[in-house]
């Protein structure tokens, strides 16, 4: 339990005491610095019950924690707010326990089943900038729920169904027409062939066969035939669609991986259609398909509704099934495989539509039950300076990897440490880059768009990951050097720089809980910065290795070591790693 949870439980404690009972004690960091550190905010609650003056409970409070030595300054404001400020030793005793465990400093959950959903990226075409935030934002969102003692699962929910696969096959036949996938008298083992195809090749066919399809009518009609083929598993198309799904994935979890971002389960759409019979059999039971010119729809309007909300497409007039279809049917298989208690759908924004119908539709036919939460956690872009999804130069859709090289290019540059060796600059390169796009992508409210800014990005100074990076760095490289002192606790400390630090610390677990109740990460994001900002100016006004003051000395060692380790924390959380110098 956290440190400000159990002082919760104490100041109930106390309110019982002076002869009030509450459920929750209200308690927050004061705005009124001059006034007092925390304020109580009970006594115009309580006057509703006990019917008395708000000023008159909160007076009859303040007699009770007047006797407890935690608390100094108390004083009443307004109408009945309770001002209390921490007594030094209270401050020392709760760093000493942030720095003993950091979980001292969290409140876990009620323990659940989620299942995190964000990938989406699509088998055989490149991983753009699309993908980043989705990656990032689900990323990081399932470590906080880990953190917080949920069990987490991420799913990256491949698109790997469909059309756009059957126009790839068709095109590798157009270019390698006796390939043995394609042979029908072929017995052999499929493994044994070889497919003179790479990653690279698979980004340039899908949109060349893309655009071919479109002025080309009997191309696209062997696509779909092709498209059949691979859906009803026939021999050769679906054993070469396996293998380009495998070259693709490969590639997409490199990808991934250069992001820090990683998935417990790695389905596709295709592995979730595998559901589609048992899907179509509760539908049809329920008698919840309605034919509309010759395709099958599921009615999920309500006369609630302000907007339009059109029905879902089940089943398309040519027999395929929809997107929405393919959603469907994973959270079927999600009830039979995990059985979650909640599936979080890190998505763009812009696929509300989507998710309202296909959440509406699975609650028609109860494909779980009503306590199951489902939700679509949208996000918004990174956009240009022109406000539109961040491209290339010359306005094609920027690849995740042409943006990561973009950002390396700008950070390698910025290393201007002579004493680091080549090899090594590349990797901090690498890692500095990656801090710097994750830690702008998550700084925003995940629902709103933001601009691409290289410059800022990357500044070592102000609200940035390289920032962070530094600074933890140099934390690390302190307590390095103070290692000789063997420093064990706080039992003095003298500023106001050191308050704000502590006091800070304090509020970690309420932005942890809003963070996790909103599903964004913007709140840790600034958190991350207010403490590391709060310690550097400590660090600045103090020389802490050669302090003659041991006690004091020692007590800023423990300080540096607690910030140190709730940075790691938090940089973890956000999936950025921390290189070991810079
Ligand atoms: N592959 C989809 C697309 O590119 C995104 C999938 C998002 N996840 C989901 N469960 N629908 O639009």
């Amino acid at each position: 339990m956290s440190v400000i949870k159990k002082l919760e439980t104490d100041i109930k404690g106390i309110l019982k005491k002076a002869g009030y009972e509450v459920d929750k004690v209200l308690l927050e960091p004061s705005n009124r610095r001059d006034l007092g550190e925390y304020q109580i905010n009970n006594a115009m609650q309580l006057t509703k019950i006990y019917h008395e003056n708000p000023r008159d409970i909160a007076a009859k409070i303040v007699t009770e924690l007047e006797k407890d030595n935690r608390f100094t300054n108390i004083n009443i404001a307004g109408p009945g707010f309770i001002n209390i400020s921490f007594s030094d030793q209270y401050i020392y005793d709760f760093l000493n326990e942030i720095h003993e465990d950091v979980h001292n400093n969290i409140d876990k959950k009620e323990p659940k089943k989620i299942i995190v959903d964000y990938g989406g990226a699509n088998v055989a075409k490149a991983l753009h900038v699309g993908h980043l935030r989705t990656g990032n934002i689900g990323e990081a969102l399932k470590r906080l729920a880990l953190l917080l003692g949920y069990d987490a699962l991420g799913d990256a929910h491949l698109g790997d169904y469909g059309r756009p696969l059957g126009l790839v096959l068709r095109e590798i036949k157009e270019r390698y027409p006796e390939l043995k996938y394609f042979d029908e008298n072929y017995t052999g083992d499929y493994s044994e062939v070889e497919l003179p195809i790479t990653n690279k090749d698979l980004e340039e066919i899908y949109p060349v066969a893309s655009n071919k399809a479109k002025e080309d009518e009997q191309y696209l009609e062997e696509a779909r035939i092709i498209t059949a083929k691979i859906q009803s598993h026939e021999k050769g198309y679906y054993d070469l669609w396996k293998r380009v799904v495998d070259i693709s994935k490969e590639d997409i979890k490199k990808t991934y991986e250069s992001l820090n971002v990683s998935f417990e389960i790695w389905n596709g759409e295709s592995d979730e259609m595998e559901y589609f019979d048992e899907l179509l059999k509760i539908y049809e039971d329920k008698n919840l398909l309605v034919d509309s010119e010759g395709a099958r729809v599921v009615e999920v309007a309500t006369p609630e509704d302000k907007a339009p909300m059109p029905p879902l497409l089940f089943i398309r007039s040519n027999g395929a099934a929809s997107y929405e279809t393919t959603d469907l049917a994973a959270i079927l298989e999600r009830k039979i495989n995990y059985n979650p208690d909640e599936i979080w759908y890190v998505v763009d924004a812009r696929q509300a539509l989507h998710f309202e119908q296909t959440f509406r539709a699975a609650r028609k036919a109860k494909l779980v039950e009503d306590r199951v939460v489902l939700e679509h956690v949208g996000n918004g872009t990174m956009n240009g300076k022109d406000g539109k999804p961040f491209k290339t130069r010359d306005g094609g859709v920027m690849s995740l990897k042409a943006l990561m090289d973009l950002v390396y290019d700008e950070t390698y540059k910025k290393i201007t440490n002579e004493s680091i060796k080549e090899e090594e600059k590349k990797e901090i390169a690498r890692i500095v880059a990656m801090a710097a796009v994750k830690y702008a992508d998550l700084l925003p409210y995940r629902g709103t768009d933001y601009i691409f800014e290289l410059e800022k990005f990357t500044d070592l100074e102000g609200k940035t990951g390289p920032y962070l990076l530094y600074s933890t760095i140099r934390m690390r490289s302190l307590l390095k050097k103070a290692e000789e002192f063997k420093a064990t606790k706080i039992t003095k400390l003298k500023g106001a720089a050191e308050k704000e630090i502590a006091l800070t610390l304090l509020t970690l677990p309420l932005v942890l809980n809003r963070a996790v109740e909103a599903k964004t990460l913007n709140e840790i994001a600034e958190f991350l910065y207010k403490l590391t900002a709060c310690y550097n100016s400590f660090y600045a006004e103090n020389k802490i290795i050669i302090e003659e003051d041991a006690d004091l000395r020692n007590s800023w060692i423990v300080l540096t070591e607690t910030v140190y380790n709730i940075n790691m924390l938090l940089l973890g959380i956000l999936g950025i790693e921390v290189p070991e110098k810079m």
